[in-house]
Order: C-alpha cells, then structure tokens, then sequence
C-alpha cells in the first residue's frame, strides 16, 4: 500500500452529555489528537470526528431532576463539552451529538438492514419495574442487601463490600434507587442482536496481522487475549432495545421500543461523519463507511477508545457494521485508565480534576506533553505524578527547548537585525536532526509517544550541547567574531526549528507561537529539512512559562472545593418540577384562601440594580398592581408587555429594595433562563379569578 496522501477517518469514544469532562477523559482525547495532528502535519487527510453520547436513562433523569427537558441539558453539556476541548487543543474535524437527525438515519439504516438479514431475534423477558415511576429499572438503579455478606444499600449488579457480583433478582429487600418502591417484576418484549452470527468474521477481523499491507493490527495483544477469553466464554445476544420512557431513537414501527444508548452510541460515529459531509462537498460519506466503496477509495478507520469499552468496539461494533455491509474498522487502538499521583483518582484527595479546574490554574500544553511522555500503545493504566509533572515539563519544554531559542535569539535580534546566516555551520548535525524524524515518525504512526517524545528531548540535548560548546556568550564578546556569532545562533535555530517540528502534533500553540517569532511557514514533517537562510526572524518573546508546583497545590485545593460545592448541591432540595411526587397534601380550606386570578402585563422594565428582577405593572381589570419578579433571565421585558398571566392577587405585599411588590406572578421551571409564566387559554379576561 502506497503511503501518498492516506485517507484517513479516526474517532475518540463519545462522552456523555450528563457531566463535565475530567482529565481521565483527557488522556484519550489528547492522545487521539496528536494522532490526528501527526498525520495531519506529514500531509494526510486525516479526519477526526466525535460527539456527545447523549441517550440513555441517566440523562433523561438527570433532566428530570434539574425539571428541564433532556435536550436541553444535552445541549448545554455539549457546549461545555466543546469548550473544554478547544481549550485543551483537541482539535475536531466534526463535533456532534448522537440526538441528530443524521444518527436517526444510520440507526435505522443499520437496524433495518441487521434484521432484513435475520440478525435480530424477538423475546419476552422479566425485568424490575418501579410501579411509582413506572418505568424498568436499570440495574444500577436497584438497591438492597447484598445476598453474600448482608452489607446494605448496594447496587443491583455488585457488592461493594464483598465484592460479589450478581444480578437484582438476587438482592435482599430490594427498593428502587429512583423512589423507594420495591419493585415488582414485568414482562415486556425485548430484540436482540445475534452476535454469534458474526463469531467466524471476528475471529478473521481480529487475526488479521498488518502484514496484509494495513498500517496497524485491527487489535492490540493483551485486547486479543481479552477476546479469546470472551469467545471462549461464547458470544451471547445482546439487548438492544429499551422500554419507554427512554430517552433515545424509537425503534422503527415499534411504537414505546428505543433502542438502547449503547446502539445508536458507536453509530454516532457516522452520524458525525455524516453531519460533516453536509458541510463539505469534498467528502463522500460512501467511500469512508460502505464496504465496497470503502474497499475502492482506499479509507482507513480508527477508533481511539479506553479499554472498559472494548467488548462493544470489538464485538458488537465490528458485527453490527458488517451485518448491516458496512466497513471493518481497521483498528481499534485501545488506552489505560489515569491514575494521580500512584492512586485511582479520588474527589476527597482533590485528584479528581475536572478539565475546567485544571484550566482555571495550568497551562493545557503542560499536560498534553506530561501525557505524551507516558503514553504507549498498550493498554496500562499511566500516572500523573504531580511532582513528576512539574519537574518534566520545567526540564524538558522549558529547561531544554524554548532553551535553545532563547540562547540564540537574542543575539541574531541584536546583532544582526534579525538576520540568520547563509550557510549551516554545521550540515551533518543538522541532517542527523533531519534524518532522526524517520525513527520519530514512525513512534507516533505506532502511538509510542513516550518512546518519540524521548527521541526528540535526546536530540534538544544535542541541540544545547552544540550551544554549550560553541559559548555564543563569550564569542559575542571577541572583537571580529561576527560571523562565528551569527553562524552559532543561527544553527541552534535550525535546529530549534526541527525539534518544534517534531513538537508540533503534541504542543499546536508552541509550535504557532515559534513559526510567528522564526516568520517561517507553517512547519510541516516533509519541509522540516528546509533550513531557514539568509532569513529574517521576528524578535522573541518567552515561549512557555515555567510550572509553578504553587499551581498544583492551589489545582487540588480548588478540586477538593469543586466536591464541596457538588456535595452542596446534591444536600439542597431539589426543585420543584412536575415530574417529582408531590410531597404533602394542603386542605381545600387551604387552597380556597388563594385568590388566583388572570392579570394582563400593562408595563414590564429592567429594575437598576437588580440582577434577577422585572418590575411588572399589573392590570386586574379594576386596579393595577406593582409586582417584582425574578424572570429577568427569562424575558426581555418589552415581549410581555400585554401577555396575559395568573397571578396571587391576595398575598400579602412585601417591602424590597426596590419598592413594594404586591402579588405573584406563576411561573415554572428550574430557574434563570428557563423559567416560563404560565398564560391561560384564549378567552380569559384581567380580573378573571382563577378556579
Ligand atoms: O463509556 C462512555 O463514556 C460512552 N459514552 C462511550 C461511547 S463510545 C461510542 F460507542 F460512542
Ligand atoms: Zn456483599
């Protein structure tokens, strides 16, 4: 296989749309894109594309919860999501979401085509059901006592205690996590993937060695002997539809059936890669997922998951493409989890840091070389050691390459208005740093960044020894030297140059940062050995800070304190919304005293000084009340000016700072920008009293 232009589509694992990323989630976004800024940088189209995971029970009930609808916590957590990978330099071709009209598509598009081809089989099964939710409870949302060692309040699939692992039905006294209810059993009908249909093509699909002219192994290793264990164990048939209420894609002609997250979640893939087709006319969505299509153009797919997710990357995945005749992946490249500081992150040690907390105190560059340095292309757990951190990144960014810059620059600024010499001083130095791009290139294709990263800090040692040897300090002060001075400097640029080359994939801002200052063209693998000559470059500022360990403490502290406020938070009643059970009953005594009636909003204004409040004039028909409301968010004032809205006419008025507000205005919602008055149907008059 010819290596000109590789086409080529990659993908990280979606995450959900119900929380913050958090910097384990970062060790494979970061890893993903230096894969795809590498290929990117040695001239391939190279695509990278994600989204949020954003079906599934935890999100409809975590919107539940907050009283909105899960479309709009998807999209909020979307824009969070987006936000905290840009800053993190993860650079996306496409960034979607699974709840996309294009995912629906590809859903059903596989699913039609899996069962028109007999791979979906139809049975009744029993599962726990929450009579007061009336819904089927997932096992994690089943508690009770753990049948081995009587340890209470433990999940439906394992004990914490003892660590037995079992399934709901076997629980002592058990109640649902949801409402307390214990929950009965009911049947329902369910469909099911056939995944044994495929065993013959995995076992082939996972064989398959690179020697067939592929780039990688569809596998690593130690995930093949994982599967080995699996198909010895047999492939069982997997569930793939829920019961409603689900938030998900209804499965086609099968009214209150969805399809399980865990379906429409790796199709998202498409989805996303779809969405961008209808941005570009350049891409044929065809050529990168049909088979045969596929086959002809010559694409590549890569999946950069975590390794708790391989069974569904490298089983049903595979399958349900193949099934329904799409392409193979041609590897999926599973990672380890992250550890701090030796230890399974933890919120009480305040090493579990969320992807904002560690931006509000260090540099993201910081942490994609911190990573780099540690990864492999295995699938061991990799450490963040802070002291580690901080010591590396001092040494080797700071210590060793912005180094070599800020030796020469000065002096060519200074001395020679800018100007670099003619000529290399020394040609062989500078090929062997040419030629070592080969060893390095081929670590990165291999996801062996530690392994390049070393490469490239032995050849920054050179670099400084060259420096070290040379003295342009003592040189620039000997009378007649001018030449030897610019030639000096102007070689430790060169050499700078390269290794930011090499750099590039892994820290985008230094290396923008460095083609600015050399006012040289974007640096790209295939021109590094272009030495820049009889050249200008531009003056130079400091590339990269030095860490501060200060910082790390003051990042631990601050995510002890993200827990606190969580914890806060999670002890606060929760808000009022529609879908909770109603806690107490009043008497109709009590609701009688009410005095409800429809009010028309005659004025609405910005109050000075207030954050939350319009001031609302009132008009009951036979008088006209002030009311402050806290709707501000919610509403431009001049849109209401007329709407009709109940109001309690008969509290008592209360003084605030900004006047007397006498009444209420009905809203619902869980506050700020989502908050709607409620308005009665047409035909209602101001002064009407509502019964
Ligand atoms: O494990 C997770 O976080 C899932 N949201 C990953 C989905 S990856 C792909 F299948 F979409
Ligand atoms: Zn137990």
């Amino acid at each position: 296989m010819s290596d000109a232009r590789r086409k080529i589509l990659v993908t990280s694992a979606l995450p959900y749309a119900n929380g913050p990323i958090h910097i384990g989630h970062l060790v494979e976004y970061i890893q993903t894109d230096i894969w795809v800024r590498f290929q990117k940088l040695r001239g391939n189209d190279c695509l990278y594309v994600c989204a949020d995971d954003a079906h599934g029970t935890p999100i409809m009930l975590r919107a539940q919860q907050e009283g909105i609808a899960p479309e709009t916590l998807i999209d909020r957590i979307g824009m969070e999501h987006r936000a905290d990978f840009a800053a993190f330099g993860i650079e996306f071709d496409n960034y979607h979401s699974t709840h996309s009209d294009e995912n629906r598509e590809c859903s059903e598009l596989i699913y039609t085509r899996l069962r028109d081809a007999g791979h979906i089989a139809r049975r009744t099964i029993s599962q726990a059901f929450d009579p007061v939710k009336e819904m089927f409870l997932p096992d994690r949302f089943i508690k009770g006592t753990c049948p081995r060692c009587g340890t209470e309040e433990q999940y439906g699939d394992s004990c914490e205690s003892c660590g037995a692992t079992y399934s709901p039905t076997d629980l002592k006294d058990p109640v649902s996590a949801l409402s307390g209810a214990t929950p009965v059993q009911r049947e329902s009908e369910h469909f099911f993937f056939q995944l044994g249909d495929f065993e013959a093509m995995l076992r082939g699909w996972i064989g398959g060695e690179a020697s067939d002219g592929k780039h990688h192994p569809a596998i690593q290793p130690a995930i093949a002997a994982k599967l080995d264990e699996w198909f010895e164990t047999g492939l069982q048939d997997w569930d793939i539809s829920r019961d409603a209420p689900y938030f998900g894609f209804e499965i086609p002609d099968q009214p209150g059936k969805y399809f399980y997250v865990w379906l429409d979640a790796p199709i998202g893939y498409m989805g996303s890669f779809q969405h961008l087709c209808g941005l570009r006319d350049d891409l044929d969505f065809a050529a990168y997922w049909e088979r045969d299509a596929a086959e002809k153009a010559g694409t590549e797919l890569y999946h950069f998951i975590g390794k708790d997710i391989a069974y569904f990357h490298t089983l049903f995945w595979p399958a349900m493409l193949h099934g329904s005749g799409f392409r193979l992946p041609d590897a999926v490249f599973c990672h380890g989890f992250l550890t701090v500081n030796g230890q399974k992150m933890s919120k009480s040690r305040g090493t579990f840091i969320m992807a904002r907390t560690y931006l509000d105190h260090l540099d993201p560059q910081w942490l994609r070389y911190y990573f780099a340095t540690k990864l492999g292309n295995g699938i061991d757990d990799l450490d963040l050691n802070l002291d580690d951190f901080v010591q590396r990144v001092n040494s080797d960014l700071v210590g060793k390459v912005v180094n070599i810059a800020s030796r020469c620059a000065g002096f060519i600024t200074k001395r020679f208005d800018g100007r670099l010499a003619d000529s290399l001083a020394e040609p062989e130095l500078f090929d062997d740093f040419v030629n070592a791009g080969d060893t390095i290139a081929a670590a990165y294709e291999g996801r062996e960044y530690g392994k390049a990263m070393r490469e490239i800090m032995a050849l920054a040692d050179r670099a400084n020894q060259y420096i070290d040897e040379k003295k342009p300090w003592v040189v620039a002060k000997q009378e007649g030297k001018e030449a030897e001075l610019q030639a000096i400097c102007s070689m430790g640029l060169n050499l700078y140059r390269v290794l930011v080359t090499y750099l590039k994939p892994v820290l985008p801002t230094l290396a923008e940062q460095s083609e600015a200052f050399l006012h040289c063209p974007e640096l790209t693998w295939g021109h590094r050995d272009r030495a820049l000559l009889g050249h200008t470059i531009r003056k130079f500022k400091a590339l990269m800070q030095r860490v501060d360990p200060k910082a790390t403490e003051a990042l631990i502290d601050a995510s002890k304190d993200d827990l606190a406020k969580r914890d806060q938070a999670a002890a606060e009643p929760k808000k009022e919304t529609s879908m909770e059970p109603i806690a107490e009953t009043i008497s109709y005594d009590d609701f009688a005293k009410l005095d409800l009636r429809i009010a028309r909003i005659a004025a609405a204004e910005h109050v000075e000084g207030a954050d939350k409040l319009l001031k609302l004039t009132l008009d009951l028909g036979d008088e006209t009340r002030t009311v402050f409301a806290g709707i501000k968010a919610a509403y431009d004032p001049e849109t209401l000016v007329g709407r009709l809205t109940p109001m309690v006419a008969n509290l008592a008025p209360r003084k605030m700072r900004f006047g007397l507000s006498e009444g209420m205005v009905l809203a619902v919602g869980p506050g700020g920008k989502e908050l709607w008055l409620l308005s009665p149907d047409e035909g209602a008059a101001p002064g009407m009293k509502v019964k």
